[in-house]
């Protein structure tokens, strides 16, 4: 088992969210903010990872034993009451079942950090050896609200001085402190107990660490963060919001350069673990929820809404102000205009007409439906679920089809409530013509 324990501390209150919500549990793109922290820091293989929560954590708790399953260990700290980052690695610490090996700490609200960068600090600090510290800084055009790294006369990092503590002339450094740290674990135990509230916050700063590891003659080995979009903190939803974006544009490049063609990537939202295939056109004003998946060869939009568990075979067409959840559109078919799919499945080149609505929640509990290859479901279709239009069926535009209609296959139907016409295998246009479509009350 690796040896490696990574600390994540989300027990501040993050009160400048001004939100109920606690602050790492907001969602981005498909994940609660912790949650893209929390992957990059599985991506190393840690023996382990410490969650450090303040009393009132329960939620992000859950969330977070959800979003890492099997894949690591996961132990929770409580820091009570959180006074500080310094204060919540030293509860964390108290969790760690090992005097020895290396300790990562990390930001619950650093949703930018790449797996990467950690691999690069981590290898830093362990060629600095036993006893060491490995610091990342970065160069930011804007450092407000970040803590400066402060260096010596021959540029070895001695400090960093939160922003609220600087003088004037540390206030114009803008080398900042992103919020890294790789630590060997016995050299931070024998210096946490030192650290001091002596602050304008009278909070335990973690970043005080850097100058008693200095001062213990203990290495402090800093790398620069490459990409400095990484050091992102959000402390408040218009942060939040920033964030988003960069996390957006990662996506959507990662398409793009998968072959997936979008139109215009400045209106088109895709969360994270969505799959498409090459060739497949994504329109503008598109949403695209986790876990949709998408063949080679689809159109999807302009203006369509992919929900969780919809799925597009190759060559299908969701078109404008269609919204799909819980649904599958085989091979080949098209849904074009206004319609909902939900919890449906339909076969391999069926049309389903405009202002299509599958109506599968009864109030109660949610119905599955299904449409068969083949069939031709005519505009404005209801279809109450459960139901079934069997394979080359075909429903005339305006059919109400009521819950559980025993349609047979090559079958017409048409009228509220539908019935089958006389005959069979009639083509859409005959059944909507308007003489044959019973208009009567009763079934
Ligand atoms: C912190 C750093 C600052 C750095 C910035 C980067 C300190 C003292 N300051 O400032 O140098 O530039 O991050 O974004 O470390 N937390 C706890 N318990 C606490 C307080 C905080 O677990 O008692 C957690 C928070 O949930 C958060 C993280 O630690 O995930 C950072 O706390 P935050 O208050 O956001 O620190 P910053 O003011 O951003
Ligand atoms: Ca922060």
């Amino acid at each position: 088992m690796s040896s490696l324990t990574v600390l994540v501390l989300a027990a501040g209150q993050g009160k400048r969210m001004k939100s109920a919500v606690p602050k790492v549990l907001h969602g981005l793109l498909g994940r609660p903010l912790l949650g893209w922290v929390l992957e990059s820091a599985l991506e190393l293989k840690p023996g382990r990872i410490v969650l450090v929560t303040g009393p009132d954590g329960d939620p992000i708790e859950k969330v977070a034993r959800e979003l890492v399953g099997d894949r690591c260990e996961l132990l929770r700290a409580v820091q009570n009451p959180p006074r500080g980052t310094g204060d919540a690695v030293r509860a964390g610490m108290d969790a760690v079942p090992t005097e020895d090996g290396v300790v990562l700490v990390l930001y619950g609200d650093m949703p930018l950090v790449r797996a990467s960068s950690l691999d690069g600090l981590l290898q830093a600090q362990s060629a600095a050896g036993v006893g060491s510290m490995g610091l990342m800084t970065a160069e930011l055009a804007d450092p407000t609200g970040y803590g400066r790294i402060q260096r010596g006369d021959e540029g070895q990092v001695i400090g960093i001085v939160e922003e609220r503590d600087c003088n004037d002339e540390q206030r114009l450094g803008y080398e900042t402190n992103p919020g890294l740290y790789a630590f060997d674990a016995p050299a931070l135990r024998k210096i946490l107990p030192q650290l001091s509230s002596d602050n304008s916050q009278g909070e335990y700063y973690l970043t005080d660490a850097v100058e008693f590891f200095v001062k213990a003659g203990g290495r402090v080995v800093d790398l620069i963060l490459e990409d400095a979009e990484e050091a992102a903190g959000v402390n408040s939803l218009e942060q939040l919001g920033e964030v988003r974006w960069a996390l957006q544009a990662r996506i959507l490049e990662q398409h793009l350069a998968n072959g997936v063609r979008i139109e215009d990537p400045s209106t088109t939202m895709i969360d994270c673990e969505v799959e498409i295939g090459q060739d497949t056109v994504i329109q503008p004003f598109s949403v695209l929820r986790k876990g949709v998946k998408i063949g080679a060869g689809c159109e999807v939009g302009p203006f369509a809404h992919m929900r969780t568990g919809a799925v597009l075979e190759d060559g299908a067409v969701l078109g404008n102000f269609c919204e799909i959840k819980n649904s599958t559109i085989g091979p080949g078919s098209k849904v074009k205009h206004l319609s909902y799919l939900g919890d449906v499945t339909l076969g391999s080149k069926v049309n389903v007409g405009a202002g299509t609505i599958f109506a599968n929640y009864d109030g109660k509990v949610k119905h599955p439906s299904t449409v068969g290859d083949g069939a031709f479901v005519g505009s404005g279709t209801l279809i109450v679920a459960p139901n079934a239009v069997p394979e080359g069926a075909t429903t005339a535009a305006g059919a109400v089809l009521t819950k559980g209609a025993k349609m047979g296959p090559g079958e017409v139907w048409a009228g509220v409530p539908a019935r089958r016409l006389g005959g069979s295998a009639k083509t859409a246009e005959d059944s909507s013509s308007g003489s044959q479509v019973p208009q009567s009350e009763e079934g």
